[in-house]
């Protein structure tokens, strides 16, 4: 993609994005609905033109290309099947459209079920089917055509929770078994960083990171995407000093911490202005008795207001003492807090190395 973009009248949805997928890798889109996730998948499927820029597809430019002369297949949120026709009818329609016989076409047909883990099920009517399995059969529809890059528009966004935890594993091994290259959106960041090879973060038509789901998670390069990805604790104040690559940033509410510079260059934090701290809740340590913590590290009081039991993921929000903030840290899996109670005070402290600080955006984001 070269400086891609499309509007919708004063609309901008898409604002001139560059960027590669490699070939056979798991690529995400993750944003916010109505940051132009969808515009931009159907640009490179070809349903609309952007109005600048260019698209390749293994080399080849896509401009001009119609939909069905691409060599991609998409897969909608709310699938397609056709109701009337059965499984095997449905995963065969493409083929037949392509001119492939009838018996070929129902021989692959029954092939790509069975590696989707559907055997057995070419001749069952779409509604006998669980909604995971329509969303397979969604797949084989579009894997059977062998597509060179397969678009997937928030694929698992009807299913319930736990269908969706089992297809997320289904579908990381699908891709890698086809070796196709996926392009998947989502506004879910689990399913983006569990998934993916690597992940475009976009907000507003834009894309604030290209990068691996550990690089979004352990070195966000904005306040966006260190409040988007993963649970963070947020901090907004004033830089009152910068050394040695971190900043004393005052917040608003009276909580003062220390934080690692982040960010580009050209956006790094100043003394006076306006900040953005993040902080990890797996980076705060909790003691009953701040003498606990690391003496080298600032640590600060605070009063639980509410222990959320999440097992792997349980987590406790405290109130800091002589400060409006509230802070959430993650509860260590030893169990040692398991009888923490509230208005229990507490200590917490954490290495300014793990938290980052961000010059705060014009427009306050
Ligand atoms: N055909 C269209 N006409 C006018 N506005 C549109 C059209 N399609 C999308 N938009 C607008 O463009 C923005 C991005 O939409 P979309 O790409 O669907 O976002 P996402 O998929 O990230 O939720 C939204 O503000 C949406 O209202
Ligand atoms: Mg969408």
């Amino acid at each position: 993609m070269a400086g891609v973009g499309r509007r919708f009248g004063a609309h901008h949805a898409v604002h001139a994005l560059s960027f590669d997928v490699a070939r056979g890798s798991f690529f995400s889109i993750l944003g916010p609905s109505g940051c132009g996730k969808t515009t931009l998948l159907r640009m490179i499927a070809g349903f609309i033109e952007p109005d600048e820029g260019d698209i390749a597809i293994g080399g080849r430019s896509m401009r001009g290309v119609p939909p069905n002369r691409r060599p991609v297949n998409m897969v909608f949120q709310h699938l397609a099947l056709f109701p009337m026709m059965d499984v095997g009818d449905n995963v065969a329609y493409g083929l037949l459209q392509r001119g492939v016989a009838r018996a070929e076409a129902q021989r692959r047909a029954a092939a790509m079920l069975e590696r989707v883990s559907l055997p057995g099920s070419l001749r069952k009517r779409v509604e006998q089917l669980s909604g995971g399995q329509r969303q397979r059969v969604a797949i084989a529809r579009a894997l059977v055509l062998e597509p060179t890059l397969l678009l997937l528009d928030e694929p698992l966004g009807a299913l319930d929770l736990k269908l969706r935890e089992h297809m997320k594993v289904e579908l990381k091994q699908l891709q890698a078994a086809f070796g196709t290259t996926f392009v998947y959106i989502t506004h879910d960041q689990s399913e983006a960083l569990v998934l993916s090879d690597r992940v475009a973060v976009m907000n507003a038509g834009r894309f604030e990171q290209v990068d691996s789901p550990q690089a979004l998670y352990y070195a966000p390069a904005t306040p966006f995407v260190a409040g988007f990805v993963g649970a963070n604790n947020r901090f907004a104040g004033r830089v009152v000093a910068l050394r040695g690559g971190q900043a004393e940033v005052a917040c608003d509410g009276g909580l003062v911490l220390h934080a690692r510079v982040a960010g580009p260059a050209a956006a790094a934090p100043v003394v006076g202005a306006a900040a953005l701290a993040f902080v990890r809740p797996e980076a705060m340590l909790l003691a009953r008795d701040a003498a606990e913590l690391p003496a080298d590290q600032p640590h600060y009081r605070g009063r639980v207001r509410s222990v959320l039991f999440d097992g792997a993921a349980s987590s406790v929000l405290l109130h800091v003492a002589g400060s409006g903030a509230e802070v959430r840290v993650a509860l260590p899996q030893s169990g040692r807090f398991a009888d923490l109670r509230v208005d229990e005070a507490v200590a917490f402290g954490f290495d300014p190395r793990q938290a980052a600080c961000f010059a705060a955006p014009a427009d306050g984001r």
